[in-house]
């Protein structure tokens, strides 16, 4: 990690990263998801490639092009808790970067950037990290900035208990979002945030695409459930079961999110069986009474 960016980004990685590439054979629903969202995001990023579509069925450069790359390079994934927003984000660079075979680079933003509550902290940091982010844009790679739990940096400035420091801070992000478009295509905003509601409406009037995330329905958790527990030799009216019980109105009043199903039901199902013998239906139904689904964001509010 070059020195001195450690405080701005929790990650940053070149891409194509293998990790990545596998993680994306793991989510349930990425490759529908992906095939939704990669045409919008193309027209995003694919400068070279809109110029060669434009010659090539017009003949000239068509003014369409100067429309299309005013757009801002800003996408927002939304939804609730542990449902993959993350995770998508960072594996959709990935595939992007892959699929334009440019060289790339992942920058996500750390929530240390909020500061210490100094004056004018939070903007100065804002504005480090996108000059980090333009620094690669610059050398012709494709540079992509997740946001992470970003409303707690673009709240929306009309709010109660929005403080100056928030608004400054709004408002240098904006400014940067506008700037960036000065790289067409070679840079992307990803903003991720469970709580859309809260974010400036003049953050959201810029996305230039808005994804929204979901709890799984029953056919998606059937999917994770197959895919984590394969090799086990759960009988597929165990995985159904399952499927019931983690669902709205099986044990819970909520249904499970990926996560919680990912990262704690299966771990708990494993602790009890480990290391005496194979994990059983009982495991899994003991587990689901012990793990109860992450409250939603709007119900935890309430
Ligand atoms: N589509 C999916 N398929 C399989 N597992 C998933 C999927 N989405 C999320 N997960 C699991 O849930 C974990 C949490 O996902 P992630 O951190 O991306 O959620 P999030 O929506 O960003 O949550 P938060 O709002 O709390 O930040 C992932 O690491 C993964 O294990
Ligand atoms: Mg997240």
């Amino acid at each position: 990690m070059p020195e001195g960016t450690s405080a701005l980004f929790e990650l940053e990685l070149s891409l194509p990263d293998t990790r990545l590439s596998t993680l994306a054979s793991r989510l349930v629903g990425f490759e529908s998801r992906f095939s939704r969202m990669h045409q919008e995001l193309l027209l995003l990023l694919d400068k070279d490639g809109l110029e060669q579509w434009s010659k090539k069925h017009y003949g000239v450069r068509v003014p369409l092009l100067e429309t299309i790359f005013d757009r801002y390079p800003l996408v927002v994934f939304h939804g609730d808790v542990g449902t993959g927003k993350t995770v998508t984000a960072e594996v959709a660079a990935n595939a992007l970067a892959k699929q334009l075979h440019k060289d790339a680079m992942l920058f996500k933003l750390s929530t240390r950037v909020r500061g210490s509550g100094n004056v004018g902290e939070m903007s100065t940091l804002i504005n480090q990290a996108f000059d980090v982010v333009a620094r690669e844009a610059g050398r012709s790679k494709l540079s992509f900035l997740i946001i992470d739990e970003g409303d707690s940096l673009a709240a929306n400035r009309n709010a109660n208990q929005s403080h100056h420091e928030d608004k400054v801070a709004v408002n240098t992000l904006i400014q940067k979002i506008d700037d960036s478009r000065r790289f067409t295509g070679r840079v992307l905003v990803i903003l991720c945030t469970n709580r859309f509601d809260a974010v400036d409406p003049a953050i959201v009037r810029r996305a230039a695409y808005i994804e929204e995330f979901r709890r799984p329905n029953d056919g998606e958790r059937l999917e994770i459930l197959r895919m984590d527990c394969e090799g086990l030799g759960l009988s597929s009216s165990v995985l159904d079961e399952l499927v019931r019980l983690t669902g709205p109105g099986g044990q819970y009043q909520l249904g499970y999110t990926y996560s919680d199903i990912r990262t704690r039901l299966l771990p708990e199902a494993l602790a009890l069986a480990y290391p005496s013998r194979r994990v059983a239906r009982e495991d899994l139904v003991a587990a689901v009474a012990k793990v109860i689904p992450s409250p939603s964001i709007h119900s935890a509010e309430k």
